[in-house]
């Protein structure tokens, strides 16, 4: 997986299936912020079936284990998560349950990763992110403790087209990939 160099490949992914989401659109903002030496794929989980621990036995899904090889092949994860009653979607919760498995075949394990969250309350996703950060403990990852992200209010701070417009949100997220850099390459030792 991860190189040696300054180069920080990351792999997003949002756990919206909405084609005007904000997370999508959120994710869409960070490809205009990147900083020097770090690139960015988005990957959709539209494709990734319900876990089902028969079908995991019995036939592996391609798409899912694609899915687990562009994440052994990202240096970082990017997670842009919704808020759904307090917690995170379950589209997300299932694509990382796969990912998970089977046991001691986890691509997330030790893996570095940033969160970011837009959501339409006052919150803007912080609910959400804090039970994902406990995830991570299971999931044995390394996820970046500050800045954080939280896009409250987020009907107006997009435009018609989706592009995120807020600048104190389009700074807050320039500080989190550079800080999603400096994390990556400081866990490489
Ligand atoms: C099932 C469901 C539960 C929701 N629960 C919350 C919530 O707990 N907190 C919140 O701030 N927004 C909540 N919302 C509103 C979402 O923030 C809003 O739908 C947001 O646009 C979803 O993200 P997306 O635009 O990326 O699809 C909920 C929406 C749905 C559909």
């Amino acid at each position: 997986m991860a190189d040696t160099t300054s180069e920080v490949k990351v792999l997003g992914f949002a756990g919206s299936l909405r084609k005007s989401s904000y997370n999508r659109a959120a994710l869409q903002a960070v490809r205009e912020l990147l900083p020097p030496g770090m690139t960015l794929e988005i990957c959709d989980l539209a494709p990734i079936p319900l876990f089902n621990e028969d079908v995991e036995r019995d036939a592996f899904p391609a798409v899912v284990a694609e899915f687990k090889e562009r994440i052994a092949a990202a240096d970082a994860l990017l997670i842009a998560t919704p808020e759904y009653n307090y917690s995170i979607p379950g589209v997300l919760k299932n694509a990382l349950d796969w990912a998970s498995r089977p046991p001691g075949q986890s691509p997330l394990m030790d893996k570095p990763l940033a969160f970011m969250g837009a959501s339409t309350g006052y919150f803007g996703t912080s609910r959400a992110q804090y039970h994902l950060r406990q995830v991570c403990v299971v999931l044995n990852m390394h996820p970046l403790n500050s800045p954080e992200v939280f896009i409250s209010g987020a009907a107006s701070k997009f435009d018609e087209s989706g592009r995120l417009i807020d600048p104190m949100f389009r700074n807050s997220i320039s500080k989190l990939l550079q800080a999603l850099q400096e994390w990556t390459i400081r866990l490489r030792g």
